[in-house]
């Protein structure tokens, strides 16, 4: 049988996650990992899943009531696309650290999506495949701003803002920037859930929503003029909001040691600005570097993590 393989971008937010989920508008953009896909016709009777990078390996169980919480999210899609009978192998190769905040469940969803889109050829619409990542996103963790399978699936830096109303359509508007920006992502290697750091939130918001519906109003006020910052190349205004972002994201409580050393590596070593990305609780951060992008780069690795220089847009 013909080698089919499909990929979902991993992404960065730039600026507005955990508030997204409350209505805010939040900044993303693709970085340049991918979790790749692919379908294979089998004799096995059966949908075999495999991702060899994590020694994962199941069957996935008809009967959605049997199925464990790994099987949960992504059997959601073969459900949908009615190929729960089929006997298939899916293979699939993360690129896209695990848990790192860096938006891999909903790029692995994307992935599988495109690879059965392409093996059956089922003629899936980008706007189809977006939707169909949507539910697996809100399997994975309830409350999903919707924020990560939409850059999985279209891979373009993007202002978005969900939904006021449940089946209503997010506002999604690509970025144009006048030049790439330039930007050092630093992985802490602490596995967090987004799950657990967006129930935290709310837990928080219901005991006082007044006061943090303020903080998510100020993060959706930086992000709107972080998107200005942006579309001028005003990197230092651009830095600035993203160190306010950290500080709010801190007052949030989803920072965590290695978030914070990581945060204060990047800005004594030259970074404009530099913030917790994604889920947080550990997970990865985004520092801005016109400058010295090598220094802060070397800098984390000498702390012992991960740094990895990507440009968007
Ligand atoms: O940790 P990630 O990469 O899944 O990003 C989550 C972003 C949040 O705003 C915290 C949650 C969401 O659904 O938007």
């Amino acid at each position: 049988s013909v080698d089919h393989r499909a990929c979902g971008h991993g992404k960065i937010i730039l600026l507005g996650e955990h508030a997204v989920v409350y209505g805010s508008h939040a900044v993303a953009a693709p970085v340049p990992l991918a979790v790749r896909a692919v379908a294979q016709d089998t004799k096995s009777g059966g949908v075999d899943m495999f991702i060899p990078r994590w020694g994962v390996e199941y069957r996935l169980h008809r009967d959605p009531a049997h199925r464990d919480s790994f099987q949960r999210s992504l059997g959601i899609i073969f459900d949908e696309l009615q190929l729960t009978d089929r006997s298939m192998r899916i293979e699939v190769f993360p690129n896209v650290p695990r848990a790192m905040g860096l938006g891999g469940s909903a790029a692995m969803a994307v992935a599988v999506i495109r690879a059965l889109d392409q093996h059956y050829k089922l003629n899936l619409s980008d706007e189809e495949i977006n939707a169909l990542a949507f539910r697996c996103e809100e399997v994975a963790h309830g409350s999903a701003s919707g924020i990560d399978n939409t850059v999985a699936t279209y891979g373009k830096p993007l202002l978005y803002k969900r939904a006021g109303k449940k089946g209503e359509a997010p506002m999604v508007q690509e970025l144009h920037l006048p030049k790439r920006i330039p930007l050092v992502i630093g992985i802490s290697g602490k596995e967090s859930l987004t799950a657990v750091t967006v129930g935290k939130v709310r837990t928080a918001w219901q005991r006082n929503p007044a006061l943090y519906d303020g903080i998510f109003q100020q993060i959706d006020a930086l992000t709107l003029q972080g998107v200005e910052a942006m579309q001028q190349y005003d990197l230092e205004r651009l830095g600035d909001l993203m160190n306010i972002c950290h500080g709010l994201l801190n007052a949030l409580r989803v920072s965590s040691w290695e978030v914070e050393e990581l945060v204060q590596i990047a800005r004594e070593h030259g970074a404009l600005g530099a913030k917790l990305t994604g889920g947080g609780g550990g997970g990865s951060i985004v520092a801005l570097c016109p400058q010295n992008r090598e220094k802060v780069a070397a800098a984390i690795r000498d702390a012992g993590y991960q740094a990895m220089e990507v440009d968007i847009g």
